[in-house]
């Protein structure tokens, strides 16, 4: 395995000098609920969420210590979440062997979710279901921390649509490391209308959670051994590592492949983009599919943020190998490095046909705020005690007249990024917002289309959301997603009041 150097990045924003590195993937699991009408896929688009059928899907999650073996020479200890199913079709739980990533748990829009969380690791924790539109109560809020040895049952209705989700944990200045050290997982969630696409599945539809890490010379994870620099920078690891694991090439069909992203770093920011110059087909983000393929040469994303791409390999020969890269963001920043390489096997699968229109829904009007753009504005701020929301760190019962919200409304928020100098990806709790506006500095690359939870804000940048505050009421948090930002102190309340 190379080594890399960890701290090139410093030359550029938000850590872009990491060189090679031997990853997998991972095909989906093929979902096979019984529940919720899969049957043949329909043509055409427009199609609501089917809200399933209401499925009661009943699970035991277990946050444990573990040793996986990651090197062939020693054992790796991980702090890893496990998983049971209490009852629910098979597909709605798939463990990984071998690695500390927790299982992918699948659903159906409308399902009923049942979590029953137990804590036996020496440290308060709770899950947070990122990206999910869920009561207050069940949202993992840092004030709902469990002890080891205690249980916290989750029971929530999955209103979102189909989109990768994930779970992590969420205590206040100790969630990166509990997720540096392997708590972490994905929930897929599917519906009537992604279905109707009869998108690539099975061997075709690749999970891709992309995290580094950084060892010891005894094979065991190590965090924050940089101190206060990799405090302010966030954690940046010299491995790449897909799903949990290091693996090599992965051989896949010469055909369409749809690939799921999550970058679940802490903190690094990776510039996506194929090695052979194809522009990356991009299908969806954080809160499912977008309205019609987009096509990129690079594009950015940021801890915490998911996209959703499709590639045909049908034109590239049997045994030439394609990678997804990461590229430096400016000529002369660093090298690119590989993210994933895929070896063309002897197969040929049909090609899909990308429909022009992917699915139907509505920009949320401006009209609809009951603030003006740019009233409202978050300042991301470094101060002494690290980095700040408006200079302020996190107070886990404070709330600013600025972060209440009135159930039912709608709103924009501003992230000002005009004092500070490195890439901020800025999420808020509860239900997906759209990006409005980017009135942007010298960066280019974000990608904002669609549904999203996360947005980068890169140097220089003034960015606004709009969102509903419909439905749950309740305290929630909005942080920057580079989790030692968050940890110190990058993070904020924000009350929807009824
Ligand atoms: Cu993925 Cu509050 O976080
Ligand atoms: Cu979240
Ligand atoms: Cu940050």
């Amino acid at each position: 395995m190379a080594k890399v150097n960890r701290r090139s990045f410093l030359k550029v924003t938000g850590g872009l000098g990491l060189s090679v590195l031997g990853t997998s993937l991972l095909p989906l699991p093929l979902w096979a609920h019984d529940h919720g009408g899969t049957g043949t896929p329909s043509p055409g688009v427009g199609i609501p969420p089917s809200g399933g059928t209401g499925s009661v899907i009943d699970l035991k999650l277990i946050a444990r210590e573990k040793d996986v073996s990651l090197f062939p020479d020693r054992a790796t200890h991980v702090w890893s979440y496990e998983g049971e199913i209490l009852s629910a079709p098979p597909s709605a739980m798939t463990a990984l062997a071998g690695n500390y990533l927790g299982p992918i748990l699948q659903v159906r829009s409308g399902d009923r979710l049942r979590v029953q969380f137990e804590s036996e690791v020496p440290e308060e924790t709770i899950i947070h279901w990122h990206g999910l539109h869920i009561p207050a109560d069940m949202d993992g809020h840092p004030h709902a921390v469990i002890q080891k040895g205690q249980t916290f049952q989750y029971d929530f209705a999955v209103e979102n649509r189909a989109g990768l989700y994930f779970y992590h944990p969420h205590p206040h200045g100790k969630l990166g490391r509990q997720v540096y050290l392997g708590l972490a997982g994905v929930l897929i969630v599917r519906d009537a209308e992604e279905d109707a696409l009869g998108l690539p599945t099975g061997e075709q539809e690749h999970l891709m959670v992309i995290q580094d890490r950084l060892f010891d010379a005894n094979r065991q994870l190590e965090y924050l051994t940089g101190g206060m620099h990799d405090r302010m920078m966030g954690m940046h690891g010299d491995h790449i590592l897909i799903n949990g694991q290091f693996t090599q090439n992965k051989t896949v069909t010469r055909g369409t492949q749809r690939l799921r992203i999550l970058n679940a770093s802490n903190a690094r920011l990776y510039n996506l983009a194929w090695s052979d110059g194809r522009p990356l087909t991009i299908i969806g983000t954080d809160g499912g599919l977008l309205k019609a393929p987009v096509q990129r040469k690079t594009l950015l994303l940021g801890a915490g943020e998911r996209l959703d791409v499709l590639v045909d390999f049908s034109d590239v020969p049997t045994g030439q190998t394609v990678e997804l890269q990461s590229v430096p963001m400016a000529a002369g920043a660093g090298k690119p490095f590989t993210i994933q390489s895929f070896v063309m096997g002897a197969a040929t699968t049909a090609k899909y046909q990308t429909p022009a229109q992917l699915c139907r829904w509505d920009a949320i009007p401006v009209s609809e705020s009951v603030n003006r753009p740019g009233d409202k504005s978050f300042q991301l701020r470094p101060t002494a005690q690290g980095w700040t929301i408006d200079g302020l760190t996190y107070d886990p019962h404070g709330v600013s007249e600025k972060e209440t919200v009135q159930l039912g409304t709608t709103e924009i928020w501003e992230f000002d990024h005009t004092v500070s100098g490195m890439a901020h990806p800025m999420h808020i709790h509860g239900s997906q917002f759209q990006v409005l506006e980017r009135i942007s500095g010298q960066f280019q690359g974000a990608f904002d289309e669609g549904w999203k939870d996360t947005v980068l804000l890169l140097p220089g940048d003034r960015v606004r959301v709009i969102k509903r505050f419909h439905q749950h009421a309740g305290l929630f948090v909005y942080h920057c997603h580079i989790l030692e930002h968050e940890d110190h102190s990058m993070m904020r309340n924000f009350l929807v009041k009824e």
